[in-house]
């Protein structure tokens, strides 16, 4: 994709925001850090903090095969990536604010921490991309659950099993005693996206239209290494613009225009620029 000649200065991302109808965002991890909430692949990020656990890959602990086989090393790091009190960021603001100028076609995000949904984030504009901890699952059974019914287990690092097949179970080893019943019969899976599972299903309904609808793409606080999320960049026709907002650069695509820095910053820098009616809640402005 070659870069767009006549997007390229703050002033043009400036003129962007005040211009566009139709904004998709695409955010990930980089967007909660500033709430304390590490993400997956900096220095100080959820992955390096899995050494202990000795994996070849530290992305294990999402494979979902190893869950159906044993689910006891998910629930010994659970704990780690529950989602944390109704809290957000400026930067949750932020979209929040897109969305009251009625700029916001959808937010695609990678997170599980249900943020966006606190800071006001309509249902109907936002695509948990990767799931979340607001549902969970019995992976023999399919019953499923409010999320918050094994939180309690989850942060005693303890693997929530399925009241239904537990009863199941009991009646077959009152059948017969020697009877074999795997470690994972019966298991609650928190709905997010494991390696290996697909998408849920609005991701897939609502990405092919948002692609041709939008008219500026922004993308916030994700390293855009998992597809198919990190695969929209590259969908989105060559004539719609393209911003990234994020701490690092990302070397591996082609934005028009790069924003980098602490987002909440860029967030707040953005408002205060655009003036009247783009005022953020809760502004943490600093000089970027
Ligand atoms: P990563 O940890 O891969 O990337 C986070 C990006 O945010 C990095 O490029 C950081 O530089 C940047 N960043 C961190 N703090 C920031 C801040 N305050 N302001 C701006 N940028 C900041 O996280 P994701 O891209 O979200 O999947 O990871 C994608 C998926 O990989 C996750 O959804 C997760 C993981 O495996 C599942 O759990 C299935």
């Amino acid at each position: 994709r070659n870069r767009l000649d006549e997007v390229q200065t703050i002033e043009d991302a400036l003129k962007l925001l005040k211009t566009s109808k139709k904004i998709l965002v695409i955010t990930g991890a980089g967007i909660s850090t500033s709430l304390g909430i590490p993400d997956f692949r900096s220095s100080q990020g959820f992955y390096n903090q899995l050494q202990h656990l000795g994996l070849s890959d530290p992305q294990e602990v999402f494979d979902l095969q190893l869950f159906l086989t044993d689910p006891s090393l998910f629930y010994s790091i659970a704990y780690m990536i529950l989602p944390p009190e109704e809290i957000y960021s400026p930067l949750h603001s932020f979209i929040k604010l897109l969305q009251s100028r009625g700029k916001l076609l959808r937010n695609y995000t990678q997170n599980i921490d249900n943020l966006e949904s606190y800071a006001g984030i309509s249902s109907s504009k936002l695509i948990q991309c990767h799931g979340s901890f607001a549902t969970a699952t019995c992976i023999t059974c399919k019953y499923q659950i409010k999320g918050e019914v094994i939180f309690d287990k989850i942060r005693n690092k303890e693997i929530p099993y399925c009241p239904k097949c537990t009863k199941t179970r009991n009646q077959l080893l009152r059948d017969d005693e020697e009877v074999y019943i795997a470690e994972s019969f019966g298991v609650f899976k928190p709905d997010i996206t494991f390696f290996g599972e697909p998408l849920p299903k609005t991701f897939h309904d609502m990405i092919n239209e948002d692609l041709h609808e939008c008219d500026l793409l922004i993308s916030i606080g994700t390293s855009l290494k998992v597809a198919p999320v990190a695969d929209i960049v590259d969908k989105v026709p060559p004539e719609v613009p393209q911003i990234l907002i994020n701490k690092d650069p990302i070397d591996h695509c082609n934005f028009d225009i790069s924003l980098l820095g602490y987002c909440d910053d860029v967030a707040s820098y953005l408002a205060n620029e655009l003036g009247e009616g783009w005022d953020l809640p809760h502004e943490k402005f600093n000089e970027i």
